[in-house]
Formats: structure tokens, C-alpha cells, sequence
């Protein structure tokens, strides 16, 4: 894992739209899988100004994002699908039939989450997942006791990520309780991840996430199993890392060697 340590989410935000900017521009066609939730919001508004000052066009790219809560219309406000159009969609020049989100109202949900495993396949696999994490260690809505191994399919929300997610809607009563979501195994296909967490709140999961061992009961782990994983975060996401001073080294390194310097 390259774990890049930025002092506010403000350079959080910048350094992983530059990833996702590098990638697009390096290949126009590319297929990104995307999050929701407040922690990308910042990443998402930087590549909109790339959008409309950089030329960074999205005309060809295809996204596919994590999750859905089930019983959610596409139009309704707190829907995923809503969200990336008022976060995204609808200030870039994506065209909205390569945007993908799971169907929270499929009537037929496991067919319908297998026809998203379907399409990711045909469109040739996902080249960089952006993902947050909660505050009990799931990647997309993979809540302890996922199978690593896991595909699109329906999970149930635990209670805090329930409580976490209320801000949204304004009470827990009103937080769907069931969500579609990309498995474990799912993730780990994709080609790259981008892992983004701010804020003292994420900090023993990204501490469990990084430095503990890999297990169920802490989904983000299974990324230490992924071969190519950046992860971004400010100061007080890291303060739990016990290495941290470490990884600091490894990124002074890594950057010099990036700018056609050797690392000394
Ligand atoms: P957040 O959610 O970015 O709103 O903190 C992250 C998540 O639950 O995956």
C-alpha cells in the first residue's frame, strides 16, 4: 500500500484527483468505479474545476459506483444515484448512459446485482476504484463479517453505520436499513483503489484497515491482499498509525524517484 499523508482534506482531496485526472488523460476510455458519502465530495468538486478549467473531459469514461440503498428512487435526495448527479455528474460532460449505480428498486435484486457484475466484465473491468471507508472498517457497504470474497449482492446495515449515515436523512428511522453493494471480491478486481478517509472519526479503522491483520470483521483490510493500493489522508485519519514517520520516508522516496531524482 502507498499510504500518503496530507495535512488537510483539502490536499486529500487535490492529491486524489490528481490520480483519478492522471488516469483519465492517460487513457480517455477508462472505466472508474466511484463512492459516495462526504468524504469524496471535496475530490469530486476539484475534478468539476478540472472539468471546465483543465479540459479534463469525461466524455468517454465509463463509471460504475459501490453501492445503493434498496427502496430508494433514483430521485429521491439521500438515493446514491441522486447524490452523483448534484456531487458530479451533472457539472462534467459524462454522458448519463455511462454512468452506472445499482438499481435500488430492481424488483428482481439478485438478477439485477448480477447483471451489474455483468457489465463491469463486458466494459472491461474497473481500472481505479475511489473508495471511503466507515467507521467500522467497510469498503462500499461490505459490514463486518463480508466474505472477502464477496460479489454484488444485498447487505444489511449495521446499526452504526446506520447512525453514521442518519446526518444524511435526518433521523436513523429513516435510514434504509438495506443497501446493494459491490462484494469484497468485487473490489479487489478492480486494477487500482484509491482509498480516501479524513477526520479523527476514521482513524482506528484506517490504524485496522493498514496495520492490523487482514479479516472479515474489518472489510478495508482485504486491500492489503490488493496489489496496487493509494491511500490519502489527512492528519487526523493517520493519527492512529503507528508507522507513520515510516510511510512518510516511503513517499519522500517514492515522489523523488516520480520527479527523475534517485532517492538518496
Ligand atoms: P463518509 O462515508 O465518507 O460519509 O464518511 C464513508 C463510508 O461509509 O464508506
Amino acid at each position: 500500500m502507498r499510504v500518503i499523508i496530507e495535512k488537510d482534506a483539502l490536499s486529500v482531496a487535490r492529491i486524489a484527483a490528481r490520480v483519478v485526472a492522471q488516469l483519465v488523460r492517460a487513457r480517455p476510455q477508462c472505466v472508474l468505479g466511484l463512492a459516495t458519502g462526504s468524504t469524496p465530495v471535496a475530490t469530486y468538486q476539484e475534478l468539476i474545476r478540472m472539468n471546465r478549467e483543465e479540459g479534463l473531459s469525461f466524455a468517454r469514461v465509463t463509471t460504475f459506483n459501490l453501492d445503493e440503498y434498496v427502496g430508494l428512487a433514483p430521485n429521491h435526495p439521500q438515493s446514491y444515484r441522486a447524490f452523483m448527479q448534484r456531487e458530479l455528474f451533472d457539472h462534467i460532460d459524462i454522458p448519463h448512459e455511462h454512468t452506472h449505480v445499482p438499481d435500488g428498486r430492481a424488483l428482481d435484486l439478485e438478477g439485477s446485482c448480477e447483471r451489474y457484475e455483468a457489465l463491469i466484465q463486458q466494459l472491461g473491468g474497473i481500472d481505479l476504484q475511489v473508495l471511503g471507508i466507515g467507521s467500522d472498517g467497510h469498503i462500499a457497504f461490505n459490514e463486518p463479517g463480508s466474505s472477502l470474497g464477496s460479489r454484488t449482492r444485498l447487505k444489511s446495515l449495521t446499526g452504526e453505520t446506520v447512525r453514521d449515515n442518519a446526518r444524511f436523512f435526518g433521523t436513523e428511522a429513516d435510514v434504509p436499513k438495506l443497501a446493494i453493494t459491490m462484494g469484497v471480491g468485487t473490489i479487489l478486481e478492480s486494477r487500482k483503489c484509491l482509498l480516501l478517509a479524513t477526520g479523527e472519526s476514521k482513524s482506528r479503522a484506517i490504524r485496522d484497515t493498514i496495520e492490523g491483520p487482514i479479516t472479515a470483521q474489518v472489510t478495508a483490510s482485504a486491500l492489503q491482499l490488493h496489489r496496487d493500493v493509494v491511500v490519502v489522508l489527512d492528519e487526523a485519519a493517520a493519527s492512529r498509525l503507528d508507522r507513520r514517520s515510516y510511510y512518510a520516508e516511503v513517499e519522500q522516496a517514492q515522489r523523488a524517484i516520480e520527479a527523475g531524482n534517485s532517492p538518496s
